[in-house]
């Protein structure tokens, strides 16, 4: 077993959340890596705040270019990191839905309108997830992953870009299970997610059946509680192993925490290639060696070695080196 004394149970106590050192604002729920990112309603503390140079405002016939640069003073999110044909084409059909074609008078709409605006960021941070979401990466996860981190008596995970929770009381069961089963570790699971209302689903761990459709109905009964209705609510044990963050990933510095594994699956496919490559370099540098990388089934790092990463499965990296 553990060459470390592991601790009597599962969960470990929370750690406090990371600093960045960057201020915060005032109501702003809890950071991550991000000092701006998404608000609502009435936690929109970032509201007129400028959050750094505009990129954009040197092209004046780019009325894209504009919106993007109004919404990155409004609420912190820098669209310009999304892929543009895909994002641009989702922002115009929304703005055409809501009535309002022009992407100028649009924004001058988001930004007296808060309530527009939770439903314009609704739109463009797409939140589909679900618990077991792709079983064949939690099966490598539980009988390739997890037997080799667990004897250490410590893990420690990171689900970045988290949604509402999913994958992080996935990940938490998983590890509850191996503890049943093969005794005791530390086990802690940190949720981020830009998307501040998805944080706060997180944290209530409730799950709609449709949400369960993939998950083992064992599992499913062993960790979560059934709610009228159908739904599910991850169990306190499990509820003690997450905690979820608000937190940007293409601002501030990587976590340099020495993750034991990190799970960003089907969060980069909106990014740019040079911006996903560079998340992947942050992810990679907030593990530890020997640490495991988990992204989504339709993903792919483009140079592994270049950031200390070896491929051991598909979609699966573990770190060679510090
Ligand atoms: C499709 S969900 C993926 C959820 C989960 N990882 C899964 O695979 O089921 C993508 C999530 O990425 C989040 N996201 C998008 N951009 C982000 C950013 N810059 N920083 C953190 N999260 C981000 C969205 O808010 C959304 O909840």
């Amino acid at each position: 077993m553990s060459p470390r004394t592991p601790a009597p149970a599962t969960p470990a106590p929370r750690p406090a959340a990371p600093t960045t050192g960057r201020p915060t604002g005032t109501n702003r729920p809890t950071t991550d890596t991000a000092p701006a990112a998404r608000s609502t309603g009435t936690t929109r503390a970032t509201a007129t705040r400028p959050t750094g140079p505009d990129r954009t405002a040197t092209s004046p016939a780019d009325d894209y270019a504009r919106f993007c640069a109004g919404i990155r003073r409004t609420c912190g999110i820098d669209l310009e990191q999304y892929k543009r044909a895909q994002m641009e084409r989702r922002i115009r059909t929304f703005a055409e839905r809501r009535g309002e074609p022009d992407l100028g008078r649009y924004l001058k709409r988001l930004q007296d309108d808060a309530t527009e605006l939770d439903a314009f960021l609704d739109r463009i941070t797409i939140n589909v997830s679900q618990l077991w979401r792709n079983p064949e990466q939690w099966d490598v996860i539980a009988k390739r992953i997890l037997p080799e981190l667990a004897p250490t008596g410590t893990v420690r995970a990171w689900s970045a870009g988290c949604s509402y929770g999913a994958e992080a009381y996935t990940l938490a069961s998983l590890m509850a299970r191996h503890a049943e089963l093969h005794g005791p570790f530390r086990a802690e699971v940190r949720g981020t997610d830009i998307d501040a209302r998805m944080v706060e689903r997180a944290r209530e761990g409730r799950f709609s059946a449709a949400d369960a459709r993939d998950a083992p109905n064992a599992e499913l009964r062993r960790h979560f509680v059934p709610e009228t209705g159908g739904g599910w609510r991850a169990s306190p044990e499990l509820r003690r192993t997450t905690r979820f963050v608000v937190g940007d990933l293409l601002r501030g510095t990587a976590p340099r925490e020495g993750f034991d594994l990190v799970l960003c699956r089907n969060t980069v496919i909106y990014f740019n290639e040079d911006v996903r490559d560079a998340l992947h370099a942050r992810l990679a540098a907030a593990l530890r060696p020997g640490g495991f990388l988990v992204i989504g089934a339709t993903e792919r790092v483009a140079q592994p070695a270049a950031l200390g990463l070896r491929s051991v499965q598909p979609f699966t990296y573990q770190k060679t080196e510090a």
